[in-house]
């Protein structure tokens, strides 16, 4: 049987394989098939031990030149097909079609209206302040003239850390704060989160808020009115309508809240023949709470009880649902991209 002979027939036969193989799958089939542990050489090469041990060496020589030979062959090829490849995808590249715009975040409708009422505010004089959202007892309760066991204390439902130590309830407390190391005449703008024990369909546990406060000589009333007025016009249109109904918080005297009127329909109660569901056909809603700042409040913080102040604190949140038409607070903690694009600039 001649060895060297069926080694080298193998070269001529691997080309006439190669020739037909058309795609990379098709060679590695081919090569398994030459050179695997199973192959074709390797069968050759199993017949060694047949032959006398001097006949060996050139068998031996044989099949590595052999080896190499097909090697090589396969390695040309293999370029040549994945230079075919290329080539082949290039062809269906088509640079005219329009690129993908990368995409781009946006703010949170949250923070754009949260800015707003900043701006807003900033225009009608008012500096913006802030305070922590941990806060003493002090300043979220007994400055604002609720002393322990004051009833109003309930209204909010507080989130304690220790007996003195809690999570703000509202954004008053930067009003005591603010007072407590600042002369009048002062006019800030506190925003921010606030916290509450209190999850349902129209409660999240942290919200935010944004408190008012103006402090000086001879300020009424009607420069209350008139804020809010100029505020509510600013941000919900220019014929919104409003109203002050008398209300209770310990840390103001007279208070009031304040509605508008119904911004998604106009105030009618109706939307063609359709009750409107915000307002519950009444065509007013509430946005926000305000008062004259208590004596006791100023006393607390050391201010001549002569001086007087107004303040006020709005729920971000509502002002953006009724500004926007959102009907449900959920979407505004679900991170639903699709929600949040639209609010894209
Ligand atoms: N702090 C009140 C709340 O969270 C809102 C509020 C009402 C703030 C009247 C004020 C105010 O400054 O005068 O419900």
């Amino acid at each position: 049987m001649d060895l060297i002979s069926a080694l080298e027939g193998l070269v001529p036969e691997l080309e006439k394989g190669l020739d037909q193989a058309s795609s990379l799958e098709g060679l590695e089939a081919l090569r398994v098939d030459f050179l695997g542990r199973k192959g074709r050489i390797a069968q050759i090469m199993s017949q060694l031990p047949k032959l006398e041990p001097e006949q060996r060496p050139a068998v031996g020589q044989t099949a590595n030149s052999v080896k190499e030979r097909c090697n090589e062959l396969f390695e040309s090829r293999k370029q040549a097909l994945e230079a075919g490849r290329e080539a082949e995808a290039l062809k269906r590249f088509d640079p005219s079609i329009p690129g993908r715009a990368p995409w781009s975040g946006t703010l949170h409708p949250t923070t754009l209206v949260m800015e707003e009422i900043c701006e807003i505010f900033k225009g009608l004089g008012f500096e913006i302040v802030s305070g922590p959202e941990v806060e003493i007892d002090y300043y979220n309760f007994e400055a604002l003239n609720m002393p322990p066991e004051h009833p109003a204390r309930d209204m909010q439902d507080t989130l304690y850390i220790t007996d003195t130590v809690l999570m703000r309830t509202h954004t008053s407390p930067v009003q005591a704060r603010t007072m407590l190391h600042r002369k009048p005449p002062l006019a800030v703008v506190a925003p921010g989160k606030v916290y509450r024990r209190d999850s349902d369909l129209t409660h999240t546990p942290m919200f935010h808020q944004i408190e008012g406060l103006m402090v000086g000589e001879g300020i009424s009333m009607a420069h209350l009115r008139g804020t809010l007025t100029a505020f509510v016009r600013a941000i919900f249109g220019g014929d919104t309508q409003v109203r002050f109904r008398p209300s209770f918080f310990p840390f103001t005297e007279p208070s009031a809240e304040v509605d508008i009127s119904c911004c998604i329909c106009g105030g009618k109660g109706h939307i063609g023949d359709a009750p409107c569901r915000v307002c519950k056909t009444t065509g007013w809603v509430e946005i926000l709470g305000c008062g004259m700042v208590d004596p006791a409040v100023f006393e607390a913080v050391g201010y001549d009880p002569e001086v007087s102040g107004f303040a006020f604190g709005m729920g971000v949140e509502r002002v953006t649902m009724l500004k926007y038409g959102i009907g449900d607070l959920r979407m505004f903690f679900e991170n639903d991209t699709r929600f949040l694009g639209q609010f894209a600039r």
